[in-house]
């Protein structure tokens, strides 16, 4: 079997989950990651050129001879980083700048769900204030006010009163998220469960990945301000065998195709944040173009398939005749982040155990933002570590993964305690 050589770009827990699983791969080559961290930089070997150098990282794959890029987060796909590669010949597994629109312009996401019969909430986009204004006061509250461009996840208001309503729309217009905020798409608030759906994609074909459900909230009983995620578990119970070909039928298929027919062909991974209503229904929320961190580790703690081969033919635009094999485990991981996050934290505090915590049966640890000095690990970033575990059951993932947790010795460390609560008290109820 020929081996390929792979670059991965990002520096989170989501890219070390990916090596991990890389790794795994019979074909996966040499692995380098770009810029990674330092426990990623254990697994693979790093890179030190600027993500925004294109042309240094198109010169780097041909001297290393890269076989794929993989990239992680959102940001250098909408700076065109796929399409850059891509003209040097280079199979990168992400979408172009125009695809990836999907994720960085909620207007153009929006847009493209109602041309193609995708079911999604009720919504207006506006750049004048005042008429945003009168929309609020036609439509009441609660109701959801979004940025049109990236805010890292943070542009996403639900205020419950008109009065509360107007008052973010000032903030937003005054530039509370600089000029992302100047657009905003303002739209129905839809009442459901709440699942992570992930689809890979050739550009006009999809293959279903499995869903997930994550945690936002900082604290317990997902109260407090809203995070990158602070832990994730998949399958999410509430995505049945049927509700998954549903959105696969309704949701993706509809999308990518759409996505080839606007000349903007999606390839990579497609991630549609779901709304399941209180009938059953699915609808769509929004979508990312790209694995979810912290949903990617638990999904590659399930996946069974071979990675390389899956994602090479996703990159190389031919899905066809692949299945994506995913274990009947459950996965669980635990983000372990700096106090103080989502707001001001410190760095460089020492965090002892994880070997301890590694060991665990059926635990992994993933490094999010840590550094190595002086035999010393570090933390070096606001989510830290993911603890991650497989189990039985999503019950003995939770278990074996706080058992891990507990490993460890990070005194200026926190994490929340009940990650998966609301899959273990279904499995606890019995349905
Ligand atoms: P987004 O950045 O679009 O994923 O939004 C962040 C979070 O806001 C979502 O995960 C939901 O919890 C919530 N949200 C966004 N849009 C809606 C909506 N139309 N109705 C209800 N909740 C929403
Ligand atoms: N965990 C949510 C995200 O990656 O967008």
């Amino acid at each position: 079997m020929t081996s390929t050589n792979i670059l991965i770009i990002g520096s989170g827990g989501r890219e070390h989950a990916l090596i991990h699983a890389l790794k795994r791969s019979p074909s996966a080559g040499k692995i380098y990651a770009l810029p990674g961290n330092g426990g990623i930089n254990r697994d693979a070997e790093a890179v030190n050129i600027p993500v925004d150098d294109h042309a240094a990282i198109a010169r780097f794959c041909a001297e290393k001879h890269i076989g794929m890029v993989i990239v992680g987060p959102e940001e250098p796909l909408v700076k065109g980083i796929a399409d850059s590669l891509e003209a040097h010949g280079i199979p990168v597994f992400g979408p172009s700048a125009k695809a990836a629109q999907i994720e960085g312009s909620k207007a153009f996401m929006k847009e493209i769900a109602v041309k193609y019969h995708v079911p999604t909430a009720k919504y207006a986009t506006f750049t004048d204030l005042e008429k945003a204004k009168a929309y609020i006061r036609k439509e009441g509250a609660p109701i959801v006010i979004k940025t049109d461009g990236l805010a890292a996840g943070k542009g996403v208001a639900i205020p419950h009163t008109v009065e509360e309503a107007l008052k973010e729309l000032d903030a937003y217009f005054a530039g509370k998220f600089g000029t992302a905020g100047q657009k905003v798409v303002i739209e129905e608030f839809m009442e459901g469960e709440e699942a992570s759906f992930f689809a890979i994609c050739d550009g006009t074909r999809a293959l279903s990945f499995g869903s997930a459900q994550d945690h936002k909230a900082v604290g317990d009983g997902d109260t407090g301000p809203n995070t990158g995620g602070m832990g994730a578990y998949s399958p999410a119970p509430v995505m049945t065998a049927a509700l998954e070909k549903r959105v696969m039928e309704e949701i993706i298929t509809p999308v990518v195709r759409g996505m080839a027919a606007e000349g903007a062909p999606y390839k990579g991974v497609l991630f549609a944040g779901l709304m399941i209503d209180k009938q059953g229904n699915p609808k769509l929320i929004e979508f990312n173009a790209r694995f979810g961190d912290p949903e990617c580790q638990v999904l590659m703690l399930r996946l069974e398939s071979d990675i390389v081969a899956l994602l090479l033919a996703a990159a190389n635009g031919d899905i066809s005749g692949r299945k994506v094999e995913l274990s009947e485990d459950a996965a669980l991981c635990v983000v372990m982040a700096a106090k103080g996050y989502p707001g001001e934290y410190r760095q460089g505090t020492e965090i002892k155990g994880l070997e301890a915590a590694g060991n665990v049966p059926g635990a992994l640890v993933f490094h999010a933002g840590t550094r190595h000095a002086h035999g010393k690990w570090l933390a070096h970033g606001g989510r830290v570590l993911g603890i991650a575990a497989v189990g039985g059951d999503v019950q003995e993932a939770q278990r074996r993964a706080y058992q891990a947790v507990d490993a460890l010795d990070w005194p200026e460390g926190f994490c929340r305690r009940d990650i998966g609560w609301r899959a273990v008290a279904r499995l606890k109820g019995g349905h």
